[in-house]
């Protein structure tokens, strides 16, 4: 059947009732991931005032090449490739129909970057994870290399023993586990590339129910793949008081207890990314490139908003959640320290401060214990007696998202994430 996407008509197979993905035994199309090909396309025009020089996009799982039939319309030299070949011939014949040129390659794209590379813009689309991919991709691109992974379970440590083997890391299956996914997702790419002194810094990513994207920038040098690695890092969390604490480098010194509530149920994930996971001044571009023929335009363009305002420090809190686990302590103990009012970042909603530094936010340290166990804890702490006292009352708002910044430093802002969990489904 013919669909029109971005302005384009596309020849695809025809899904099965109800399908959301799949292959229906032929050619691999999914309407549904229409916003993450609206944003690609938004990103290629960005990328382009940002790299003059990118000219060549290899559309590298190309299924019925709607990615490069796009891409090919922004006027880049595209080159479609893919191991099945009745997806190679549909997308030549979609190039044509649209009177485009492009490449059509029956190969698997390992060869192909190997043998053909480099190409400045190298799109991974797998089944799965990206990452037998990545080596490929990462030593055969110049600038930029896009890659989705579907395999959220094992990304976000739901399958833990897939996500270690994979990933080279290990992934907790935590409150923000879209976010732990896509930190973990470039962890292991950032780790791939800095094998070739490549620095992979990742310039736009978002998540949804059903995969993280993430759009790396390359940029060559020993010395800029150490500042990747060097973003690297662990996250300690503690499940009871929702205590976490973001540390960078390579070698693991996991809490064995948590510091503000003394449990012993603390969880340490990583290696993973703890630097920004966009540039927000590119979000900002991305979405000024997002066009009204777009299909997922509304969407696309809310999404990168929210890319563009949220913060770039780890980890964010899911309000209702935190709001849940202090509901809980108010319950037990009649009080709860009441949220800053209005203190939004950016436009965003309220802000929550941290830290237990002044008497108007919810800490999330404070989630757990009774007023004997918070004294304790403010002794251990150093902190006022006075910070002891139960707070008053929870502004309870369910289905708030907000980001939480790490713990240290003191009084950073908080706001709503596009990471906050799988968005756009
Ligand atoms: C998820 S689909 C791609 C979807 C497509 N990019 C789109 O936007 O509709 C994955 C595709 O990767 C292809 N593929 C799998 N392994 C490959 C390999 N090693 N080299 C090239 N293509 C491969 C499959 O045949 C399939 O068409
Ligand atoms: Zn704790």
């Amino acid at each position: 059947m013919d669909i029109e996407e971005g302005g384009l008509t596309v020849s695809v197979p025809e899904t099965r009732d109800g399908a959301s993905e799949g292959t229906g035994g032929g050619v691999f199309f999914n309407p549904t991931q229409e916003l993450n090909r609206d944003v690609t396309v938004a990103t290629l025009r960005a990328y382009r005032d940002r790299e003059p020089r990118a000219e060549t996009y290899l559309d590298a799982m190309a299924a019925s090449g709607i990615r490069g039939v796009r891409a090919a319309a922004e006027g880049y030299d595209v080159t479609c490739a893919d191991v099945d070949p009745d997806a190679v011939a549909l997308a030549e014949r979609n190039l044509d129909a649209n009177g485009l040129d492009g490449e059509t390659v029956h190969r698997d794209v390992n060869a192909l970057l190997y043998d053909e590379g480099p190409f400045d813009v190298v799109d991974l689309d797998p089944y799965g994870t990206p990452i037998p991919f990545a080596d490929a991709a990462l030593a055969n691109a110049r600038n930029l290399v896009c890659v989705t992974a579907t395999d959220t379970a094992p990304l976000c440590g739901a399958h833990l023993q897939s996500g270690i083997r994979k990933y080279g890391a290990v992934p907790r299956n935590t409150d923000y586990h879209p976010e732990m996914g896509l930190r973990t997702l470039i962890s292991a790419l950032v780790r791939t590339a800095a094998r070739y002194d490549v620095a992979a810094r990742p310039v736009l990513s978002h998540v949804s129910r059903h995969y993280a994207r993430t759009y790396l920038e390359l940029e060559s040098g020993a010395r800029a793949a150490d500042d990747c690695v060097d973003q690297l890092g662990y996250v300690d969390g503690c499940e009871d008081c929702l205590w976490r604490e973001p540390s960078r480098g390579l070698i693991a010194d996991p809490a064995e207890t948590c510091p503000v509530c003394g449990g012993d149920r603390v969880l340490t994930a990583g290696p993973i990314w703890l630097g920004a996971v966009a540039d927000a001044d590119f979000a900002r571009a991305v979405r000024e490139a997002v066009t009204d023929d777009m299909g997922e335009a509304k969407r696309a363009r809310k999404l990168l908003g929210t890319v563009a305002r949220e913060l770039d420090t780890p980890t964010h809190y899911d309000q209702h959640r935190l709001y849940k686990a202090v509901g809980r302590a108010r319950h037990r103990h009649g009080r709860v320290r009441r949220p800053a009012a209005g203190r939004g970042v950016r436009g965003e909603p309220r802000a929550l401060p941290r830290d237990g530094g002044q008497d108007d936010g919810v800490d999330p340290g404070d989630a757990r214990g009774g007023p004997r166990r918070r004294r304790r804890r403010d002794l251990r702490l150093g902190r006022p007696a006075s910070l002891s006292h139960p707070p008053r009352f929870c502004d309870y708002r369910p289905n708030r998202r907000v980001c939480l910044a790490p713990r240290p430093p003191p009084s950073a802002p908080f706001a709503a994430s596009s990471t906050s969990r799988w968005t756009d489904r």
